[in-house]
Order: C-alpha cells, then sequence, then structure tokens
C-alpha cells in the first residue's frame, strides 16, 4: 500500500467547462484516484476552482454580481457538474479561500526572504473610465503591422505579431471602450526565476521517465531565447490575493494583488489543507501530504493537465517551491494531454461550440460520456469528437458488449433458475481457458492503467468485455439447459461472476453502472480480482440478485441528428 497524491489542473471559475477541458485533466485523474483506491492505495485526490483574475471580474461584471458573489455561486455549479460526471475529489476547493490567502502570502514571503524577489517599475496603462489599469490584453487599437482595428495589446491576432500596447495606433479600453487612457508608473514584484534556473534544470533532468510531451515542452521555455525569464507576479486589480510579505505589509504594493498563475498551483496544497480544516482534523493531517519532513516523503505526486499548463507546472511552480527553501513535496509525474478538437474544428469556449459539461448531463448519463472521452483521451496527438464515432463507440462498446452480456446473463438465469446463483459443478476446461485468458488481460489492464495509458487501459477492458460475451456465444446455456441443465448452470453460474468481475474492473471508467450492477448483483465484497480464479468463485450458490435495469440504452440515429445540430451552433 503506498500514498498518492493526485491534482487535476484547476478550472477556471468563469463558466462551464467543456468536454475537451473536461478529457485533458479532471477526468484521467479521477479515472487513476478510482484505480488506486481500488488497489488499496492512500489517495488523496485534489482539484479546486481557478477564480482570481481578470477574466473572472469581467463575467461577474457582465451578470451584474460581486465578483465574490459570482464566484461562490459558479463554484456551487461546477461542484454539481463535478459530481454529476463522478469526479471523485476528496476536496473541491476554492483559490479564493482563506488557506489560500495565507499559503500564497507565506510563499511570497519566503521568496522575498530568499532573495528571489526584486521590485520594478513598469508603464502600464490606466483607464480613467474603468478606474483601473488595463491589462494588456484589454487593451484595443489598430495594429501598427496590418491595420486590422481590433488587435489587441498583447498581440495581433490577424497577423499575429506580438505587441505592446503602447505600439497600438488608438488604443481603448476593451472593458468600456474609452480612449481616455493614460501611461502610469507602477511598481510590481518579479520572482527571479533566472536564478533558479540551474535547480530548475537539475530537478527536470532527474526526470527521465516523464512523457516527452511533458519535457519537451519544459526543455523549450528553459532553454529557448534568453531562457527562463524572470516573471511578474503581481497586478494592479482588485479581486486576487493581497499582496503581503507573510503576515506583513509590503510597503509600496498597497492596493495589489498576486497574479492569477502565482496563487493558483499553491491552491493545490491549500485545498488539501482546506479537505483537512472540512474533515475537522489538524494541520498534520495535510502537511503529511506536502511536507518532506513531516511525513510526505513516501508520496508519489502526479499532476494531470493539458499542454497548455505544463510550462507553469515544470517551471513557474516549481521555481516557487525551490526558491522557498522549504521542503515542499515536488510533483513526480505529470500526466498531459494534447487537445480534443470537435466535429473537424475546435471546441470553443467564446463562441459556444462544442458539447459542454452541463448539456452533455442533460442528454445522456455520465458513463456514456466518461466512456467516450477516456476510451479517445488526446495522450499522443489531438484526437476528434464527432457524433457518429460517439454513437458507435457508445452503441457497441457500452450497450452491445458490456449492456448486452449483463442482461443476457441475469435474464436467462432468471428465467431458468430465479433470481438465485444455481447450485453446480465445478468449472470445466471451457472456463479454465477462459480464467487464463481472463487473467492474462487483466494483468494487462493493471499494467496500463498504473502506467497511465488511458486509451490503453480501456481497449484492454473492452476486450476483457469481449472474452465474456465469446464465451457465452460458444458455451450457450440455453441450448445446453435442454439436454445438460447442471451444465447450464455452471455456465451461469461463471456468467453471473462475470458481471461482478466486470463491474469491479470497470469502475474508474463508468462507475455509475458499475454500482448498478454491484447492487443488482448484491455484491458485498467488492474487491479488487488480485486472485482471478477466486473471484469468479464469489458469488457462491444461492446467493440472490435482481436483474439491473437496462445499463445503456444506444443512441438512435435520430437523436444523433438532432444532438449535432444542437450543439453546432452558438451556446444557448
Ligand atoms: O488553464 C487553466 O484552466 C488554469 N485555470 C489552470 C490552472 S492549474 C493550477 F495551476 F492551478
Ligand atoms: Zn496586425
Amino acid at each position: 500500500m503506498a500514498r498518492h497524491l493526485i491534482t487535476s489542473a484547476l478550472p477556471y471559475i468563469n463558466g462551464i467547462k467543456h468536454l475537451g477541458n473536461l478529457v485533458g485533466s479532471q477526468l484521467p485523474a479521477d479515472l487513476y484516484a478510482r484505480y488506486l483506491r481500488a488497489r488499496g492505495h492512500e489517495v488523496m485526490f485534489i482539484c479546486a476552482t481557478d477564480e482570481h483574475g481578470t477574466p473572472a471580474e469581467l463575467a461577474a461584471a457582465k451578470t451584474g454580481e460581486a465578483v465574490a458573489d459570482y464566484c461562490a455561486r459558479m463554484h456551487g455549479v461546477q461542484t454539481a457538474l463535478a459530481d454529476g460526471f463522478g469526479l471523485s475529489f476528496d476536496h473541491y476547493g476554492r483559490s479564493s479561500s482563506d488557506r489560500n490567502r495565507r499559503l500564497t502570502q507565506h510563499f511570497a514571503g519566503r521568496l522575498a526572504d530568499q532573495g528571489y524577489i526584486r521590485e520594478v517599475v513598469e508603464k502600464q496603462i490606466y483607464s480613467h473610465a474603468d478606474g483601473r489599469f488595463l491589462p494588456d490584453r484589454y487593451i484595443e487599437g489598430t495594429c501598427p503591422n496590418c491595420g486590422y482595428d481590433k488587435a489587441r495589446g498583447d498581440q495581433c491576432e490577424n497577423c499575429t505579431k506580438q505587441l505592446d500596447p503602447t505600439d497600438l495606433i488608438d488604443p481603448r479600453s476593451a472593458i468600456s471602450g474609452s480612449t481616455d487612457l493614460e501611461v502610469r508608473e507602477t511598481k510590481h514584484l518579479y520572482l527571479r526565476q533566472s536564478a533558479l534556473k540551474g535547480d530548475i534544470a537539475a530537478w527536470i533532468d532527474a526526470k527521465a521517465d516523464w512523457p516527452i510531451l511533458t519535457t519537451s515542452i519544459a526543455r523549450k521555455w528553459l532553454n529557448d531565447g534568453d531562457g527562463l525569464q524572470d516573471r511578474g507576479i503581481t497586478r494592479d486589480l482588485d479581486w486576487g490575493v493581497p499582496v503581503k510579505r507573510g503576515d506583513a505589509d509590503w510597503p509600496g504594493m498597497e492596493g495589489k494583488v498576486f497574479y492569477v498563475w502565482f496563487d493558483a498551483p499553491i491552491e493545490y496544497i491549500a485545498a488539501t489543507a482546506e479537505w483537512a480544516d472540512a474533515e475537522g482534523l489538524d494541520d498534520n493531517a495535510w502537511r503529511r501530504w506536502w511536507r518532506l519532513d513531516e511525513g510526505a516523503e513516501d508520496v508519489t505526486y502526479t499532476q494531470f493537465m493539458g499542454k497548455d499548463n505544463v510550462p507553469f507546472h515544470t517551471l513557474s511552480f516549481p521555481a516557487t517551491l525551490i526558491g522557498s527553501g522549504e521542503p515542499w513535496k515536488m510533483v513526480d509525474y505529470i500526466k498531459s494531454f494534447n487537445y480534443l478538437n470537435y466535429q473537424g474544428g475546435q471546441f470553443s469556449t467564446s463562441q459556444g461550440r462544442g458539447v459542454f459539461m452541463d448539456h452533455a448531463l442533460d442528454i445522456l448519463p455520465a458513463d456514456y460520456w466518461r466512456w467516450w472521452l477516456l476510451s479517445h483521451a488526446p495522450e499522443s496527438g489531438d484526437s476528434e469528437f464527432t457524433w457518429e464515432n460517439f454513437q458507435q463507440s457508445v452503441n457497441k462498446d457500452l450497450a452491445d458488449v458490456l449492456g448486452n452480456f449483463v442482461s443476457r446473463i441475469t435474464k436467462f438465469c432468471r428465467s431458468k433458475f430465479g433470481e438465485v446463483v444455481p447450485e453446480a459443478s465445478a468449472y470445466g476446461p471451457e472456463e479454465q481457458a477462459l480464467i487464463q485468458a481472463l487473467t492474462t488481460r487483466i494483468r494487462a489492464y493493471e499494467g496500463y492503467m498504473e502506467a497511465m495509458e488511458v486509451r490503453k487501459a480501456a481497449s484492454e477492458l473492452r476486450a476483457i468485455w469481449v472474452l465474456g460475451n465469446e464465451y457465452l456465444q460458444s458455451a450457450a446455456p440455453w441450448t445446453v439447459f435442454k439436454t445438460e441443465p447442471e451444465r447450464a448452470a455452471m455456465q451461469v453460474r461463471m456468467g453471473l461472476n462475470l458481471v461482478r468481475l466486470y463491474a469491479i474492473l470497470s469502475a474508474p471508467f463508468i462507475p455509475f453502472a458499475s454500482r448498478a450492477m454491484l447492487e443488482g448483483m448484491a455484491v458485498s465484497d467488492a474487491s479488487w480480482p488480485a486472485d482471478v480464479p477466486a473471484a469468479l468463485s464469489a458469488l457462491p450458490a444461492g446467493h440472490a440478485f435482481t436483474v439491473p435495469e437496462v445499463l445503456f440504452a444506444k443512441i438512435s440515429d435520430d437523436d444523433r441528428v438532432e444532438w449535432e445540430q444542437r450543439f453546432s451552433g452558438t451556446r444557448a
């Protein structure tokens, strides 16, 4: 038994996430957490909403809510959706929590004490009408390069040229449209990442087992151009963690907050503290996961994220942890994902293109989505959601293979022997061969799950389901029953035990269907099948069950066509 800390990238608070977001971090993290728990490990699975920054402020302004109220409400919405998808977080925290405020200020204080912070006076654009400094991308104007009139202060979308806000011709506020702008001096804190470059490079070099997608992105940022740049970690905003040096005020930094990307990863730690608080536990309960000097030496820490998040997790957050000079637990393995596309284009939050978490659950149960998304996870390259492929996978894998198996064997038993496992002789040679084949595949499945090879694990699980179908097809208890009812009883006993086995093995992928199967089979011991022959005799003669409801309904062509149309355009 080992101890596993698992974090999923924190979803931004503004708006509901689409299925591409879900499959890029939270869902595979959940798969892994569920698997490790099922194998008897101690797991701490943490996620939270990422609540600070300008996008949250603007989203709140749009709905007319105070930003704190907006975040509290949206946290509730995202929590309900996470529950709906069966995401089994030990805690779903909030980066605006008091714990994160204190911890973020603590890290800033430590970094300053260690000499890793410098103060920089910058010129920034202040908008009188908005009463605030404007982040670069909230300044619009005409591109000096191509003449595009909606270029942003950080980049022109039309010609892709990187810009400074002061490059723009006729600049205006993207928030209010006001042109009453002024360049003002303002002081900010910079984290001296350049001074930590050697430490970070050595740390990355030691990660020989990381996937290439992860290390290549990290190395590119580490070595390209000027190498690791110092990074501004404060902003002139109202909404965020107030800048302090530990508990003390920071002279000259009054009214400023930390940059959202500085406080967000610290929330991984803070959310674990929030968990301890919610459980009524003391500080050691969370520190034993995070502090090497307080019990975390034997923790394995795995992070899940989309590839765009990799630089922050391989460079910036490690710089915070290393620079603190304190013995914090650092990530052991980063599992990163490519993008999921939607019907020949991209999922787009701004254009409402694609399927979002709330709409997905409105039309189908979570397991249908979980299965498709995980079995098509964008691991080795980008992957694509199409309604046709979704319909095919669900109808074949879930309805025809697994669902049909469960329904056939339980109904056949009910009709011939009643809803009880029949008395029967020992398994024969066909059953022994099946047990052999299952054992091989189950061990392979375990290997893929341990290695977080999500697609390979899914296809191994599917193959395990197929073995059951093939067995039932060739054993044909419905024919055998006519001449050898006792042998048919033995085959049925095998079939019913397979339902139990499948429920246990499939739980990380399709937890809701798994629960329905376990409840139907009245399983009291759902422990992992370390010993496959024993697991296939777990339900003894005389054990009562009830035929489960239909596990998976097929998706009709009409449904598919209707949904394809409904989700093509702008999100309602
Ligand atoms: O890209 C995103 O969605 C960010 N909100 C991820 C943050 S991960 C962590 F560092 F907090
Ligand atoms: Zn341009």
